[in-house]
C-alpha cells in the first residue's frame, strides 16, 4: 500500500514548511548588509545674539545618525544689521526687523520642503545678561519680540533665551573638542573609539562683554557653581568653566577708551593683526604687541588705512588687555603659555557656542557610544517576510492535516 491522502499532505506540507523556513533564516543571515542609509540632509538654525552684534548659523548634517560624528558642518554664517538685540531696549519693536535679512539668507539655503523640520534656536550672551540685571522688564520684552518674529518663520523655532555665562563656557568647550574629533572617532576598523581625555583641549573665549574659561580640570573641581558635568557618547566629562561679566574686550576697553563701537570679538583678530596665530611663545607676542604699541601712529597709518581697517586704532590697546588677562588673570607663563593656539574657524567652521548648543539640544551627541547597525534591502526584507508566512501556513497546514483530517 502507498501513503495515504493524509500522510502525503502532511509530508508535502511539512516538507514546503523546512524549506521555506530555512530560506527566510538564510535570507536573514546572508542577505543582511551593513548600510549606509541615503545621506538625507538635515539642518539646524542657531542665532548667536552677542552683545555686540547678533550671528546666525546654519548647520547641516547627514540624515544617518550612526555616522553623525564631526558631520555637523557650517553651511552658513551671516551678520545680522545693527547691533545686539540689548541695544533694542527701548525700541524692542523694532529687533525682529534686524533678524530678517540673515533668516531670508538661511530660509533660502534650505531647501522649502525642510523647513518644517528644521530646529532653530536663539542663544542671548553677555549683552542680554548685563540688560536683565539693569531691568528685567526691559529684556524680557526684547525677548518677547523676538520671539514673536522668529515663532513666525515657517521652520520648528525652538525659543529664544538667555544663556548662562557657564552654558556658554561649556558649549564652547564641546564645540571645539567636537569640531576637532576629540570626543569620539569613527575608526577605520569601523568602531567608535573615544580617544583619551588628555587630549581634550581647553577654551578661552574672549567675547564682547564676558570671557569664558573652560577646560578639563587636573584636580577635583572645590567650589561646585564652576563645575558643568555631561555624558557625551558614553563618557562623563567634568569641567571648570567660569564665565567673568564685564571683563569682555568691549567692557575693558569702553573703560580705556570713551567710546568704541565694536562688531567684532574674540582673541582671534586682534592675534591675527599682529601675526601671532600661529603659536607665538609669551615672550614673542609681548615684544610684538609691545612693539606695534611704541610705532608712531603714522607709520601705522601708512602700512594699514584706517578707512580699509576701522578697528586699526583698537589693536595696541586689545592686544595688551589680552596679554595682561592671560598673563595676570589666568596665569600663564611661558612654560604652559605654548600650548595656546587663537583660532576662528577649524575644519571650516566658526569656533563659538552656538555649535555645542546645537548638537546638545538635537540630541546629536548622545549620552551613548553610537552601535553599528544591520540592515537588509527591502526586497530581501520582503522576500524574508513572505517566507516566513509561508513557512507558519505550512506548519499550521501540517498541523491541521494531523489533527482534523478523518479519513481512511
Ligand atoms: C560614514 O562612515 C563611513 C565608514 O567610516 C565612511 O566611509 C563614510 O564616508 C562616512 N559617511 C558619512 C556620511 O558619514
Ligand atoms: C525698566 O524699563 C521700563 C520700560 O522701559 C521702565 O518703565 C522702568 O522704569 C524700568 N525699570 C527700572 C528699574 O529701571
Ligand atoms: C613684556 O615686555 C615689556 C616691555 O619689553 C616688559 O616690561 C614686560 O615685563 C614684558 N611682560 C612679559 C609678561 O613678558
Ligand atoms: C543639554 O540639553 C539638556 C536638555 O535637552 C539640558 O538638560 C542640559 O543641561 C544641556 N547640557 C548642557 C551642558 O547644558
Amino acid at each position: 500500500m502507498g501513503l495515504t491522502w493524509k500522510q502525503r499532505a502532511f509530508t508535502a506540507l511539512l516538507g514546503t514548511a523546512a524549506v521555506s523556513g530555512l530560506t527566510a533564516l538564510l535570507l536573514i543571515l546572508v542577505g543582511t548588509i551593513n548600510v549606509l542609509l541615503p545621506p538625507d540632509t538635515k539642518f539646524g538654525i542657531v542665532f548667536d545674539a552677542g552683545s555686540s552684534h547678533t550671528s546666525l548659523f546654519v548647520y547641516q548634517w547627514p540624515a544617518n545618525k550612526e555616522n553623525d560624528t564631526g558631520m555637523v558642518s557650517q553651511a552658513l554664517a551671516c551678520q545680522a544689521e545693527g547691533s545686539g538685540i540689548s541695544s533694542y531696549a527701548s525700541n524692542p519693536a523694532r529687533v525682529g526687523e534686524s533678524l530678517q535679512g540673515c533668516l531670508e539668507e538661511a530660509l533660502a539655503l534650505i531647501p522649502k520642503a525642510k523647513h518644517h523640520e528644521t530646529p532653530m534656536f536663539l542663544g542671548a550672551t553677555a549683552g542680554m545678561r548685563l540688560l536683565s540685571r539693569k531691568n528685567r522688564s526691559q529684556a524680557e520684552d526684547v525677548f518677547a519680540a523676538v520671539r514673536q518674529a522668529l515663532g513666525q518663520s515657517p521652520v520648528d523655532f525652538r525659543g529664544a533665551e538667555l544663556l548662562t555665562g557657564q552654558d556658554e563656557g561649556a558649549f564652547g568647550w564641546i564645540t571645539i573638542n567636537y569640531v576637532l574629533g576629540l570626543l569620539v572617532k569613527y575608526s577605520f576598523s569601523g568602531e567608535w573609539i573615544r580617544p583619551l581625555e588628555e587630549t581634550l583641549v581647553g577654551a578661552l573665549d574672549m567675547g564682547g562683554a564676558s570671557t569664558q574659561i573652560t577646560f578639563v580640570p587636573g584636580g577635583p573641581i572645590l567650589d561646585k557653581t564652576t563645575q558643568a558635568t555631561f555624558r557625551l557618547y558614553g563618557a562623563d566629562h567634568t569641567v571648570y568653566t567660569h564665565s567673568y561679566l564685564c571683563f569682555g574686550r568691549d567692557q575693558a576697553l569702553s573703560r580705556l577708551l570713551a567710546e568704541l563701537v565694536q562688531a567684532f570679538s574674540s582673541f582671534y583678530y586682534t592675534f591675527h593683526f599682529l601675526n601671532l596665530t600661529s603659536k607665538p611663545s609669551l615672550s614673542e607676542a609681548n615684544a610684538t604687541i609691545w612693539e606695534f604699541c611704541l610705532l608712531p601712529w603714522k607709520l601705522v597709518e601708512g602700512s594699514a588705512p584706517p578707512d580699509q581697517d576701522p578697528w586699526l586704532r583698537d589693536y595696541c590697546a586689545s592686544g595688551l588687555y589680552f596679554l595682561t588677562l592671560l598673563v595676570e588673570g589666568y596665569g600663564f607663563s611661558e612654560e604652559t603659555w605654548g600650548g595656546i593656539e587663537f583660532r576662528q574657524q577649524a575644519g571650516g567652521t566658526d569656533i563659538s557656542w552656538t555649535l555645542g548648543y546645537m548638537l546638545n539640544l538635537t540630541n546629536l551627541i548622545p549620552a551613548e557610544v553610537p552601535a553599528p547597525r544591520r540592515a537588509q534591502s527591502f526586497g530581501v526584507w520582503t522576500a524574508g517576510v513572505v517566507f516566513l508566512v509561508l513557512t507558519l501556513a505550512a506548519t499550521l497546514g501540517a498541523v491541521g492535516v494531523q489533527l482534523f483530517w478523518i479519513q481512511d
